[in-house]
């Protein structure tokens, strides 16, 4: 029995009182160490960008005007920035006004104001299931209950969307908003299909509901191609939320959210209540890499990056994977789904993958509801080219050796195994639900 220490529990608000590190936190410190591929954290290739150039930005903020970039600024983020970024939302095609902005510490910050401004304790917001760790994370720091719509190769099956919430009204409830992640889709690697678009932004119509639409990876596309945003469909629905933290550092910590008027006033208010405002000084930075740096080519350059390291990754899976285990195949962006036969247990494999020297993320932590057991989050942006062969072969040799145990256990026969199979046969990429 674990006996629990903490002497201030008894004390801790409710909100408090359910949370505990996520598997990638505990994770990070073990996966850092270089021996092992660490196909875990969902970390941009910094190291990709033109250093220099980053240093003379730096340098030149604190040159030209040191004294404002250290001073406190407006809590709504400063004018300059905030019109810089619509150009940004426009060379995705998506429409934004400098007053429609809020500037936050990165789209994690964005998404945590956005659900304490809609959520009270036992709120429901419909999310994909797998969904982003912190967007849950956010969710349930304000106690939302997460109920997920699952998904497959053309993003969230819109029609159980449907039933869902027709299922909501039915109980007499409704759900506060819809979380999505349309574009190149973290964890699943999937991007919503341009039909499916629609239908949500009629669903929101016909039940009167709020979308947060969360961007963090639509300039990421291999082919260069731009999906047509929610915001664009239903623009008085939307709450949009878009970061640098891809396309430029996650380590100036800078994001924003787009929002009809009226939540926007909240938001501004809600964020001073927590940190006053935004750093000027990494404002600053984004500003003058957004206005002296070319960065729509630095964006194509992280793309042709990240283009190359999927495909390595899909050859390595293609050649090393057993059998039974399915993925999906991104068109943009970092991530990579994994689906293994049901008598392996991802969160259980972790401590021996990371003996065999390879990280991943087990699928648990992508749900609310403790699903996704049978599932991981391979992420190819991060380690060199040289040794994304390396990791997945890791793994591979790993579930070779997992299968067989449960092979032996089982019978070849084993009915986990050959669903699993037949399912893969039928339906490459179907149904990625746990
Ligand atoms: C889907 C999604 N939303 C939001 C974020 C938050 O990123 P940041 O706070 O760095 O902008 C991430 C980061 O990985 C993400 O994958």
């Amino acid at each position: 029995m674990r006996l629990d220490t903490d002497p201030y529990l008894a004390r801790y608000a409710a909100r408090v009182k359910g949370m505990s590190a996520s598997e990638i936190r505990a994770l990070f410190s073990v996966a850092s160490r270089p021996e092992v591929v660490s196909f875990a954290g969902g970390m941009p290739a910094t190291s990709a960008l033109d250093m220099e150039a980053v240093e003379a930005v730096a340098a030149q903020v604190i040159r030209d005007a040191g004294a404002t970039a250290l001073q406190y600024g407006g809590g709504q983020g400063r004018p300059e920035l905030r019109a810089l970024l619509t150009e940004v939302m426009h060379h995705e095609g998506i429409p934004g006004h400098a007053d429609d902005l809020v500037i936050t510490v990165g789209g994690q910050q964005a998404l945590e104001l956005v659900a304490r401004c809609f959520i009270d304790p036992g709120d429901i917001v419909l999310a994909e299931g797998p969904t982003y760790v912190g967007g849950i994370g956010a969710l349930t720091a304000n106690q939302a209950e997460v109920r997920h719509i699952p998904m497959d190769a053309d993003g969230m099956q819109v029609e159980a969307l449907a039933e869902a919430l027709d299922q909501l009204a039915a109980e007499g409830r409704r759900a506060k908003y819809v979380y999505t992640i349309p574009n190149h889709q973290n964890p699943a690697g999937v991007s919503m299909s341009v039909p499916r678009r629609h239908r949500l932004a009629e669903l929101a119509e016909q039940h009167d509901l709020i979308v947060v639409e969360d961007n963090p990876y639509g300039l990421l596309d291999f082919a260069g191609r731009t999906w047509p945003s929610i915001r664009e469909l239903i623009p008085e629905r939307v709450i949009y939320v878009g970061t640098v933290s891809k396309t430029f550092a996650p380590g100036v910590r800078t994001g924003w959210i787009a929002a009809p008027r009226p939540v926007r006033d909240k938001l501004i208010l809600l964020r001073e209540a927590a940190d006053l405002c935004p750093s000027n000084l990494t404002q600053m930075i984004v500003e003058t890499w957004l206005t002296t740096q070319p960065w729509r080519e630095q964006i194509k350059r992280f793309t042709e990056l990240y283009r190359e390291k999927s495909e390595l990754m899909l050859h390595a899976l293609d050649t090393e994977m057993p059998d039974g285990v399915d993925w999906t195949v991104p068109k943009g962006a970092f991530y990579v789904w994994l689906t293994v036969p049901r008598g392996v247990d991802t969160s259980d494999l972790l401590a021996k993958a990371i003996n065999q020297r390879v990280a991943y993320v087990p699928g648990r932590g992508f749900y609310a509801d403790g699903s996704g057991g049978d599932q991981m989050r391979l992420c190819f942006s991060y380690p060199p080219q040289d040794r994304i062969h390396e990791g997945v072969g890791r793994l591979g040799e790993l579930l070779h050796a997992e299968l067989e145990l449960v092979r032996a256990v089982f019978g070849d026969d084993a009915p986990q195994l050959r669903s699993r199979r037949d399912a893969r046969r039928e339906t490459r990429g179907g149904n990625l639900g746990g």
